[in-house]
């Protein structure tokens, strides 16, 4: 499994998987034993998917130690408007049932995320969680947040793929040391890119199936990607098993696809 060392020196695998959508139980389970079987070691969760719980259950069904698997959980609006921090920290722990998170991040960058990154740091120095970060952190959030940190965040996952490449805050995060996780790196809910006509004579060319074209450009980026699926040819797929380096005017090619729209959310909206 490829990898990418962090800031702090720690490592993260750099292929996850996404369970965003997944329900809680047997889908989810399934899904996590099902990638863990294939080779995945890293999986991408939050509270607000409600599906913690089944993400530890499959670890543990997996017997797999838990140490081999890097484990992402994020906290939700909710409980950093309403400064429930340790609550909502403690209800991850307990759900996934592990006394340590590899990677929290802070989910939006709510009111008072100042505030919850500071308990974040906290729990870094208890050993309860690894690495911090953040999710949907704009510049500016970033530079309040990097004026304001003991601890600096290693990770910003932000949406980034084809229709919305969001080179300038990926820059920004490389100049600062901070690596980027690619969500929705697949196009998301409304503009999946596996059948777009560009991707699929590309994936010809370099003999590997569109999902992984997709997934290539953002890895040849040193991104992280976090691909949701349930199917089990797909997850096959996007573990990206060829190693594809993309010659540079392909990149360009795919740069090219960028509409400046997003599948998610618009974190500017939030100060
Ligand atoms: N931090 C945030 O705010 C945030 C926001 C959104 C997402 N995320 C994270 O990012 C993850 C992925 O994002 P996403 O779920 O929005 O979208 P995505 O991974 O870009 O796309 C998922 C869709 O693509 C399909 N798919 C996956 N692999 C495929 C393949 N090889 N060939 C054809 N179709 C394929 C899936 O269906 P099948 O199941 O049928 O394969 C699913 O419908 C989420 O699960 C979550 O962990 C984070």
């Amino acid at each position: 499994m490829k990898s990418i060392v962090l800031a702090n020196s720690n490592v993260i695998p750099s292929i996850g998987l996404g369970v965003y959508g997944l329900r809680s139980g047997k889908e989810t389970i399934n899904a996590c034993k099902q990638a863990i079987e294939l080779g995945y070691r890293h999986i991408d969760t939050a509270r607000v998917y409600l599906n913690e719980g089944s993400v530890g259950k499959a670890i543990k069904e997996s017997n797999i130690d838990r140490k081999e698997i890097f484990i992402t959980s994020k906290m939700w609006n909710t409980s950093i408007r309403f400064r429930r921090y340790r609550q909502a920290f403690n209800k991850s722990l307990k759900k996934l049932d592990v006394d340590y998170i590899d990677l929290y991040l802070l989910h939006w960058p709510e009111k008072n995320f100042l505030e919850a990154y500071h308990f974040l740091e906290d729990m870094v120095i208890l050993g309860k969680i690894k690495n911090i970060g953040v999710s949907n952190f704009e510049i500016k959030h970033l530079k309040r947040l990097l004026a304001n940190c003991r601890i600096k965040p290693v990770i910003n996952q932000i949406e980034v793929n084809p229709s919305f490449n969001n080179k300038e805050l990926i820059k920004f995060c490389f100049e600062h040391d901070i690596k980027v996780e690619a969500y929705s790196p697949l196009g998301g809910k409304n503009h999946n890119y596996v059948n777009n006509e560009m991707i699929i004579a590309l994936a010809k060319k370099y003999h590997c199936s569109p999902s992984e074209l997709i997934l290539s450009w953002e890895l040849n980026q040193g991104l992280i990607v976090l691909p949701r699926s349930k199917n089990i040819l797909h997850q096959k797929d996007n573990l990206c098993l060829n190693d594809i380096v993309l010659e540079k005017e392909d990149m360009k090619k795919i740069d090219a696809l960028n509409l400046n729209i997003r599948t998610g959310k618009d974190p500017n909206k939030y100060e």
